[in-house]
């Protein structure tokens, strides 16, 4: 089990000590909990990989206290300032040209960096006591549901790190919006919650999306891979604009993202509370809750309806579950 840290000062000297003894530690951000460690370090990037099963073609998001020090690994451009301006700190990272300053582990072999400035006060606490940028990708097995609460790491992956530090459950809830500016036409290459309008508003430019439906290709962005995202057990997607609700099996259970079960007979767990529909709330609580599921023994298989497109959260949360779909599929 690891030790679970509220943040204390101490704390946060402890945890600083840690990672600048090139060790790693489970952090809390606004999207999800990330597992941090010197990205300026092999040995520290290394145990990352070990830790989440990670392939080592599978790079890292480098995160950031400020501006500067994003300028300090990347080459910095006026795209990327006026993204800083407007939504650091924040759900978006960005991906330019490195400047051979971190550790190639981070990059995997691509000429880029990923680099993000969160927006959680004890993440950025441990950024400025350490000192140190940190390679951070999100706190569970490779290709498994990210946690979005403290006690969810300690599930997935509390036998293999040291430390958690509890930043209470995140705010966003998905993961951040990948935007790479190193090319001609910027292109986002993973949806979050910052959408694609915002960001083409704010740089004045046209912004191209990577088609990331379940089965784009791993070249393309190498975290898109098929079944990202994913709880072991078969999940569905249940389109409850276009069909009715399909019978469900014994120990199928039935997530509600926009409708809510009017009758006594009907089932479903929604995944907001109260009558309205509340996407926000959603994406909060979607990853706890089909991990618990996914480790309920009473539960057999997973259907949740489609959240729809209609703002890019809703887009990022129905990317997220046609990947989580597409994993083992329920015919
Ligand atoms: O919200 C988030 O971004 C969370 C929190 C912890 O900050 N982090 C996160 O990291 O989701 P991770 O490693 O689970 O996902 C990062 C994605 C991966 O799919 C990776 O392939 C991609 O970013 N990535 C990182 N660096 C890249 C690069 N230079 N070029 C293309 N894709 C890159
Ligand atoms: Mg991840």
């Amino acid at each position: 089990m690891a030790v679970l840290l509220q943040g204390s000062p101490e704390e946060i000297k402890l945890l600083s000590e840690w990672l600048r003894a090139d060790q790693v530690a489970a952090l809390p951000t606004e999207t999800v909990y990330g597992l941090g460690g010197n990205a300026l370090s092999s040995d520290a990037c290394k145990r990352i990989f070990a830790a989440k099963e990670r392939p080592s073609w599978d790079p890292l998001i480098v995160h950031v206290d400020s501006v500067s020090s994003a300028q300090d690994i990347v080459v910095w451009n006026e795209q990327a300032q006026r993204l800083a301006d407007h939504f650091w700190p924040g759900p978006l990272t960005l991906i330019l040209p490195g400047r051979g300053k971190v550790a190639p582990e981070v990059s995997a072999g691509k000429s880029t960096v990923a680099v993000r400035m969160p927006a959680h006060s004890l993440f950025l606490e441990v950024l400025k006591v350490s000192g140190l940028p940190l390679a951070a990708p999100s706190a569970n097995p490779f290709g498994y549901l990210s946690p979005t609460r403290a006690e969810d790491v300690q599930t997935m992956l509390g036998e293999r790190i040291r430390y958690i530090l509890d930043g209470g459950p995140c705010e966003v809830g998905v993961e951040s919006t990948i935007i790479d500016l190193s090319r001609e036409t910027p292109r986002i290459l993973r949806p979050g919650r910052v959408g694609r309008e915002e960001l083409a508003q704010v740089l004045n430019t046209d912004v191209e999306e990577l088609l990331a439906d379940a089965h784009s290709h791993i070249s393309d962005a190498p975290g898109l891979a098929p079944w990202h995202y994913s709880p072991r057990k078969p999940l569905r997607l249940w389109d409850s604009e276009l069909e009715s609700l399909p019978e469900l099996q014994a120990g199928e259970w039935l997530f509600r993202t926009r409708t809510v079960a009017s009758g006594s007979g009907e089932q479903g767990i929604a995944l907001f509370s109260g009558k309205q529909p509340d996407i926000e709330a959603v994406a909060r609580n979607l990853y706890h809750a089909l991990l618990k599921a996914d480790r309920d023994p009473e539960c057999t298989q997973i259907t949740v309806e489609s959240p729809g497109e209609a703002t890019a959260l809703h887009k990022a949360l129905s990317q997220r579950l046609r990947k989580a779909a597409a994993r083992y599929p329920i015919r």
